[in-house]
């Protein structure tokens, strides 16, 4: 936790600045905001917009240029900011707006520190209400103008009440249980573990085993355990967005089903005139995507060549890297590469597979193009295919691409990359790269 007092004196002056202060007066009498402002923590003072300004005077205006809308005066916004300072000091002030920057528990330990930092003890919430305020007010007075998610709300005084619960609750001596807030959902890279109480049995479920075993040590594996798979499961873009040790690699690696790759030189289309055929293997593509594989943590790369030149050639070249003097002329490629098996069809990798696994893999295929079919899934849908708990394997195409049918046999096919242009004609050593670190990367923040 970050202490905000940095004398441990000084109580949190928290001035809310609102169209419809009668909306926080219950919220603010309940729970742990009653208790904190009764042990002098924090102490709150609601600020009535209407009231800043000469009675009568309006607090809105209708917004300049064409279109409907009530936008609130920047003379109403000042007016209350000056009489919350007077009384409190100056604040750190957080507006409230759909453009904001999104809330979650990254940027809320970082507004906690500035305010920490710069030695506040006044903290000021503006809510808007109707289209918002005039601009000038964010750019002259806003710390922070902070979205509490992608939708839009009536007002900002919801979004006031949210960025309190979870600003307080890093307030040391808010919640009686410090332990609580250090083991919450994202304070590191997960999600919390599950929490049971008694009875044992409700209706048919039980609660696990494992929790009333009084083995202390195996509970917290076992809880670790689940916080992974839970956020594997739903918060998979919190996790690759959060810095990660190599021991939480490897224990997030353990729980993401067996990924495989198999770069396909059968059932391609070939030439301008997208014949179905077979292409040749290149030395290029072999050593590229099995360095993309090794660092995306994919247990295999399948070559699939039915031409037995190529499948000789592959091997004299596989032998070279994984036995012969490549092992020691080059370390980490012969890491990367003595993952490298070639196959002569789909199904004999698929076979491969399950022989290994024990489990048939969801093949998910890769194009240039929007599937027309409804199989489709995007880079987001990693918890839809990990559900499935089966072996996950990637089919990437060369020469023009994978065939109709085999995209028709699959059981998803992958959007295609994009960047803003409508260019997207990538070598498969690139697209690769990009799909496994959009599927499988990691990307702290
Ligand atoms: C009706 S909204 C204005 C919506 C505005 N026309 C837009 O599309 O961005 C009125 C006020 O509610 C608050 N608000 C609405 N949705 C919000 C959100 N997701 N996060 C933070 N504040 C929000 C803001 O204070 C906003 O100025």
């Amino acid at each position: 936790l970050i202490s905000l007092q940095t004398d441990g004196s000084s109580r949190m002056n928290i001035s809310i600045l609102t169209v419809f202060p009668a909306l926080y007066e219950q919220f603010l009498e309940t729970s742990l905001l009653k208790k904190a402002t009764g042990a002098g923590i924090v102490d709150f003072n609601l600020y009535r917009f209407a009231d800043c300004v000469p009675p009568k005077k309006r607090i809105d205006e209708p917004a300049c240029g064409p279109g409907a809308g009530m936008v609130i005066r920047p003379e109403v916004v000042e007016a209350a900011v000056d009489v919350a300072e007077k009384k409190s000091g100056r604040a750190f002030k957080i507006f409230f707006s759909p453009h904001g920057t999104k809330l979650d528990q990254k940027k809320m330990r970082s507004i906690v520190k500035k305010i920490s930092e710069q030695n506040k003890t006044h903290l000021m919430l503006v809510a808007a209400r109707y289209e918002g305020m005039d601009l000038r007010v964010e750019d002259e007075y806003a710390d922070e103008i902070i979205s509490i998610g992608d939708y839009v709300l009536m007002g900002g005084d919801l979004p006031a009440m949210v960025f309190l619960e979870a600003f307080l609750r890093l307030v040391p001596g808010v919640v009686g249980d410090q332990e609580s807030v250090v083991e919450d959902s994202f304070t590191g890279p997960f999600v919390d573990y599950p929490n049971y109480c008694l009875p044992v049995q409700w209706h048919d479920r039980t609660i696990p085993e494992i929790l009333r075993s009084g083995d202390h040590k195996k509970i917290n594996v076992w809880r670790t355990e689940q916080a992974v798979k839970r956020t594997l499961a739903s918060h998979f873009d919190w996790l690759r967005h959060s810095p990660v040790t190599s021991d939480q690699k490897a224990l997030v690696r353990s729980f993401i089903p067996p990924h495989y790759v198999v770069l396909m030189h059968d059932q391609v289309m070939t030439g301008p005139e997208k014949i179905v055929g077979t292409t040749s293997v290149t030395s290029l593509d072999i050593h590229d995507i099995a360095r993309s594989a090794a660092t995306y943590g994919i247990k295999k790369y399948f070559l699939v060549t039915p031409l037995l030149d190529q499948q000789k050639i592959v091997a004299q070249f596989l032998e070279f890297w994984h036995e012969g003097g490549g092992v020691t002329y080059n370390e980490s490629r012969h890491v990367a590469i003595k993952e490298v098996v070639v196959k002569a069809s789909l199904e004999l990798t698929i076979a491969a597979i399950f022989e290994a696994e024990g489990k048939m893999p969801l093949v998910i295929a890769t194009s240039a193009q929007k599937s027309p079919r409804d199989n489709c899934i995007t880079f987001h849908d990693q918890g839809v295919v990990w559900s499935h708990d089966r072996p996950v394997l990637l089919v990437l195409g060369t020469g023009r691409g994978l065939t109709d049918a085999l995209l028709a046999k699959v059981d998803f096919v992958l959007v295609p990359v994009e960047g803003c242009t409508d260019y997207n004609h990538l070598s498969v050593r690139s697209a690769a790269a990009i799909i496994f670190d959009r599927w499988l990367g990691l990307n702290p923040q």
